[in-house]
């Protein structure tokens, strides 16, 4: 059963199919972006796997006025640039820490050492990660009981140095259900239709 608090209308110009892809990929963006990272208008965030369904980042981060870079593979450079992307890496041909510099918010979408290299090019900036390692701050925002926490302190625990010797901030970041976010994006989703975008 979903509660009618994480529930909004469906946007007038998008199937039922469609809409029912909007809330995981859409919350998650607009979380990470506006409420944990505060990304403001004229600044650098990179988005890694604009490709993927957390692409809508891409969207999003262009309408609070950003500039985006992501990577992707070769066959998604033209898909990516679609959505808004103002630098595009190909991940098969490039580095993107040799790239890509004075970035203020990361997110963290890849796994393997791409949270790690991302400190490289966002000095002073803010990791927002979407995949891990959790960390202490989650657990006691959800609650979770001491030994949890304990465990999550400990699994994010390098991360959580290195940022913080380079001057960064890292934080892990778990979607949830809110109908008022989904509204609002449902009415973005609408205006853009309107405006022909
Ligand atoms: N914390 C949360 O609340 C939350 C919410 C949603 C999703 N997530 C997590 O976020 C991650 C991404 O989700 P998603 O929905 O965007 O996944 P997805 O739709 O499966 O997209 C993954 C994308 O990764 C790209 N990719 C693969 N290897 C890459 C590399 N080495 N460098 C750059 N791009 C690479 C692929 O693009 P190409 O085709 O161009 O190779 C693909 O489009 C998943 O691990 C998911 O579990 C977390």
């Amino acid at each position: 059963m979903v509660q009618e608090s994480a529930a909004a209308i469906k946007p007038t110009n998008l199937d039922f199919v469609q809409a029912a892809s909007l809330p995981m990929v859409s919350l998650t963006c607009w979380q990470a972006l506006t409420e944990r990272a505060g990304l403001q208008p004229g600044q650098k965030v990179f988005i890694p796997a604009g490709s993927g369904g957390l692409g809508f980042a891409i969207q999003l981060a262009k309408h609070l006025g950003a500039q985006v870079a992501t990577t992707t593979s070769t066959d998604n450079a033209g898909w990516v640039s679609h959505l808004g992307a103002d630098e595009v890496i190909d991940y098969k041909k490039q580095e993107f820490e040799n790239e890509l510099s004075g970035y203020d918010v990361v997110l963290g979408t890849i796994r393997g050492d791409s949270i790690e290299k991302s400190t490289q090019i966002s000095p002073g900036g803010k990791i927002v990660s979407l995949i891990g390692p959790l960390d202490a701050a989650f657990a006691r925002s959800r609650r979770l009981n001491v030994l949890l926490r304990l465990v999550f302190g400990l699994m994010s625990r390098k991360i959580i140095r290195l940022t913080k010797n380079r001057g960064l901030t890292y934080s892990f970041l778990f979607v949830r259900p809110d109908g008022d976010q989904l509204a609002q994006i449902g009415k973005l989703i609408e205006a853009e239709n309107k405006s022909g975008r």
